[in-house]
């Protein structure tokens, strides 16, 4: 979500005549996009400002922004920042242009965030950030060949640890018109891959005339877009509710990538009930069967947090015992942060001791990649499909038969990383690798 919005800004500055510096040396205005779903990521903002503050000092110029769901979470909080010019939340991002040329003009300070984030906004925000998305939603060609497109925003499900609700308002899903129209914009341009995105992105619902569009329906008419080959969808909910139709969307299609990001959070029926999510571990583990048997051969990533209150070692034993039994492609594992605001830090205390949280996010770490290694083994001299990214940002030391080609890395429909050696040229197209090694987490091989 946060990339989408930093392209998007990006573009908008871009046409607003700003250009994009590289260094903070060079620059006139900086901007940070934020998050706010863990503090750690919160703390890393407020050193960078912190840095910054030093910088104005012998530059009283530079002009400072602050963008994101930090901007809407702490408001007027965060303008008091000596560093800070300008402060603006997610659902107020269609006004940037128009703040930094003023703060650039007469260097004040201006904030610019929802109040009432929880209540529906008003016809002219949703229509001033309908055109923001779709304006500046096509010309973004840092990726090459990708893209992605939101198509809900906000969430109401209201996890008991989770800040988004707060930051991001209530849920609201795009026209799927409107999405359609941007997909196909999109392919125009030569974009190969989009991903959909949303909280929940399977609880997408439109209703246009009697019909009401689901995600499953989104996708098949995505799927009919010439020049689209894959799409993708996260992050999804463990919910029953049109989990069946969205697999079968996928069996179906060849462009629906194989890929199903579902975070069970935890493996404890307990902790699940203190986390509000409404599954237990044993329905999550039959969705799981589910796609699988819908979908053989389906590559499923999970998320999950360790240390929420009152986590005991049985709790966390029945978590590792889920990961052992869902057999994730790869998992994100977070140590749990609480967040002011939501329920659990009101009414929980975070009583699970730091060495605790991180002995069990090392201890599931280490299940988790056991898993992955031995779900990597399996491509072994097999021919893969890969969309290409372009260089390797950390060159791998085990291809020795490199000849002069660099090292390139791209993603298979399954989202394993698929490292190899090959012309930069092939950046941005669908190429087939022979795996030849495996690490955990990355499949090594020569072009075919
Ligand atoms: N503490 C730790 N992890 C969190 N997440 C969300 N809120 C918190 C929190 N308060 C994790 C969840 C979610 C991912 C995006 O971040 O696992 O799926
Ligand atoms: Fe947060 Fe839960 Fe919504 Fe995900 S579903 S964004 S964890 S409240």
């Amino acid at each position: 979500m946060n990339k989408l919005d930093t392209a998007l800004v990006t573009t908008a500055l871009e046409e607003a005549g700003f250009g994009l510096s590289e260094s903070v040396k060079e620059a006139d205005v900086v901007l940070i996009n934020t998050c706010s779903v863990r503090e750690h990521a919160e703390q890393l903002v407020l050193s960078h400002l912190g840095h910054l503050k030093h910088i104005k000092k012998s530059r009283p110029d530079l002009v400072v922004g602050v963008i994101g769901c930090m901007a809407q979470r702490l408001g007027d909080e965060l303008l008091e920042h000596e560093a800070v010019n300008i402060v603006c939340g997610p659902a107020e991002i269609p006004q940037i242009s128009e703040l930094l040329a003023k703060a650039v003009r007469e260097r004040q300070k201006s904030l610019a965030v929802t109040e009432k984030i929880r209540r529906k906004g008003s016809q002219q925000q949703s229509r001033a950030l309908e055109e923001f998305e779709s304006a500046y939603g096509i010309k973004d060609e840092r990726i090459p060949a990708q893209a992605f497109v939101r198509v809900m925003r906000g969430c109401n499900n209201f996890c008991s640890y989770c800040v988004v609700p707060y930051v991001r308002g209530p849920e609201v899903s795009r026209s799927s018109e409107a999405v359609i129209e941007q997909i196909r914009k999109l392919a125009d341009h030569g974009v190969k891959q989009v991903t959909l995105l949303g909280q929940t992105v399977n609880s997408y619902k439109y209703k246009i005339g009697e019909k009401t569009w689901s995600l499953a329906d989104l996708l098949e008419a995505a799927s009919d877009i010439e020049g689209i080959e894959w799409l993708r969808f996260v992050t999804s909910y463990p919910s029953e509710e049109h989990f069946d139709e969205i697999m079968q969307v996928m069996a179906g299609s060849p462009k629906v990538c194989e890929y199903l990001h579902i975070p069970a959070q935890s493996g404890s029926d307990r902790i699940l009930r203190a986390m509000n999510r409404n599954y237990s571990s044993r329905r999550y583990l039959e969705l799981l069967d589910r796609a699988r048997e819908i979908v053989p051969g389906i590559s499923i990533a999970g998320d999950f947090i360790v240390g929420f209150p009152g986590e005991s070692e049985e709790d966390f034993q029945a978590t590792v015992n889920l990961v052992e039994k869902a057999r994730y492609k790869n998992a994100f594992i977070f140590k749990y942060s609480p967040r002011p605001g939501t329920k659990s830090d009101k009414r929980l205390q975070d009583n699970v001791p730091g060495e605790v949280k991180q002995r069990r996010n090392v201890e599931l770490l280490a299940v988790q990649e056991k898993i992955s290694d031995e779900l990597s083994r399996e491509f072994l001299g097999e021919e893969v499909k890969v969309l290409v990214e372009g260089l390797s940002k950390k060159p791998h030391l085990n291809m020795a038969d490199a000849g002069d080609n660099p090292q390139l890395v791209g993603r298979s429909s399954g989202d394993w990383i698929v490292v190899f050696n090959g012309p930069e040229s092939l950046t941005g197209k669908f190429i087939r690798v022979k795996i030849e090694s495996v690490s955990p987490l990355t499949l090594f091989g020569r072009l075919t």
